[in-house]
């Protein structure tokens, strides 16, 4: 038990159609947010974690802290205005013997503990990586509504978290960005911008993000799948 993870737990809840952070919304008996970390927690990887919140969100995170296991530490950094910022101030509070750190989007809170190990068994091995899977769409790129081009599919992997790397390169690469002004949306696209390579880990088609009411009706059905 040796990796750290910061989870990025500071948003809103627009896209969701909610008056607050989607990460407090009820799935099934407890809010979103719970059941990533309860996953995080399960995984024997995991021995620290950090939460980057907006203030205003501190009361409920905190009573969520209090419902799980204190069995690893959990640490409340506050959030950015952007997942990039939050990230950010994440990488700014993480303990002086951390080199290494994972990363996963409070809102993926279907990831299986077994796939927190796997990421941390490649972090072992890789400077950077994402879990991903391979795309089951064709995928257009389009101008307007006129399509440009149509990738192989055979090249095309969709992106989820966790999330790896080694803690100096994204800290520098993260530098960078601040100085040139680039707007990400992940931190792989950050190492990617700065020259350095991102490898891939199998994710899991369940991981989904929970963005709409869709996705939370989704995540319901395979949560109570898994629990029958
Ligand atoms: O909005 P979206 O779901 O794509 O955000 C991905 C993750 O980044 C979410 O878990 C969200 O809470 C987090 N985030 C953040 N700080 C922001 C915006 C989003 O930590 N300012």
């Amino acid at each position: 038990m040796t990796c750290h993870l910061l989870i990025p737990a500071a948003g809103s809840g627009k896209r969701m159609g909610a008056d607050r952070n989607k990460l407090l919304l009820p799935l099934i008996d407890k809010p979103i947010l719970q059941w990533t970390l309860e996953a995080a927690i399960a995984s024997e990887a995991i021995a620290w974690i950090g939460v980057m919140a907006q203030p205003h969100d501190y009361p409920d995170f905190q009573q969520i802290f209090n419902e799980i296991s204190q069995l690893k530490p959990i640490r409340l950094i506050q959030g950015g205005a952007t997942r990039q910022a939050s990230v950010f101030n994440g990488l700014k509070s993480l303990p002086a013997d951390c080199d290494r750190v994972l990363i996963h989007d409070g809102a993926r809170c279907l990831a299986t503990p077994e796939l927190f190990d796997r990421c941390d068994a490649a972090l072992q091995r890789m400077q950077g990586f994402i879990a991903a899977v391979p795309v089951k769409d064709t995928i257009k790129v389009v101008d307007g509504l006129t399509i440009v081009d149509t990738p192989n599919r055979d090249r095309l992997w969709a992106a989820q978290t966790p999330q790896g790397f080694h803690l100096e390169a994204l800290k520098n690469a993260h530098l960078k960005a601040l100085e040139l002004g680039w707007e990400v949306t992940d931190d792989a696209a950050l190492l990617e911008k700065v020259g350095l390579a991102v490898q891939i880990v199998m994710g899991e088609e369940t991981n989904l993000k929970v963005t709409t009411q869709q996705d939370l009706a989704i995540a319901e059905f395979i949560l109570k799948q898994r629990s029958s």
